[in-house]
């Protein structure tokens, strides 16, 4: 898809904030630090329209961006981030599954993971979250750059089995360094965007 247009509409904390306009939204979701806004850049040739930062923690609210007046990628927080107190992470939680739950303009969840790492404790349950909810997931396995070529394939395999994957799940091998995967991942996108 070429975008000739992207802007962020609104931070969101709570449902009243979120845009009435009735877009099909696509929502990333993913550890802490893991690459969500960097996917969301990417994907849309912008270097910092989503504020990235090598300290986790950094996307804190439900950000919607609006995508060639078509769509929106919504950033939301990520999982997994320690130094918040206890009450704050469970606010986020509130705020982040009421989103995913109850929003019917939501056509599916790209759930970012690492591709060096075997999926957390926490990416297994997210994945199950969303496929209890019936929602649509796409599975993004980011900082591929950081795997040498004959290392990839046992990477991804390690994602597939560890999240316990369903066969018409797909993954997608990303970098938001090089760009590699970005076809692929706006291929699928554009199916669940019909
Ligand atoms: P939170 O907002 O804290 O949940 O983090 P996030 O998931 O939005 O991560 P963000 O996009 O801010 O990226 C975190 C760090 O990882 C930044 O330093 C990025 O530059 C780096 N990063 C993200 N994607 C990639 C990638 O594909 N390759 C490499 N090498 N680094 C990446
Ligand atoms: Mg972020």
């Amino acid at each position: 898809m070429k975008v000739n247009q992207a802007e962020i509409v609104i931070s969101a904390v709570s449902k009243k904030q979120y845009p009435n306009d009735r877009l099909p939204e696509i929502a990333l979701a993913g550890r802490s630090n893991v690459g969500k806004s960097s996917f969301i850049n990417k994907m849309i040739q912008r270097k910092s329209l989503a504020r990235t930062s090598s300290k986790p923690g950094k996307t804190q609210t439900l950000n919607f961006y609006k995508i060639n007046e078509t769509f929106y990628f919504v950033d939301v927080p990520g999982y997994g981030y320690a130094k918040v107190s206890k009450k704050e992470r469970e606010a986020w939680g509130r705020m982040i599954e009421e989103y995913l739950v109850e929003r019917e303009n939501l056509r599916a969840t790209a759930l970012v993971v690492d591709i060096r790492h075997e999926p957390t404790v926490d990416d297994v349950k997210m994945y199950h979250f969303l496929k209890h909810h019936d929602l649509r997931v796409l599975v993004i396995a980011t900082k591929l750059d950081k795997i040498p070529k004959g290392k990839r394939t046992k990477h991804i395999q390690r994602v597939i089995q560890t999240l316990d994957l369903d066969q018409d799940d797909t993954v997608i091998p990303f970098s938001s360094e090089t760009g590699e995967g970005k076809d692929h991942a706006w291929k699928t996108l554009q199916l669940y965007l019909k």
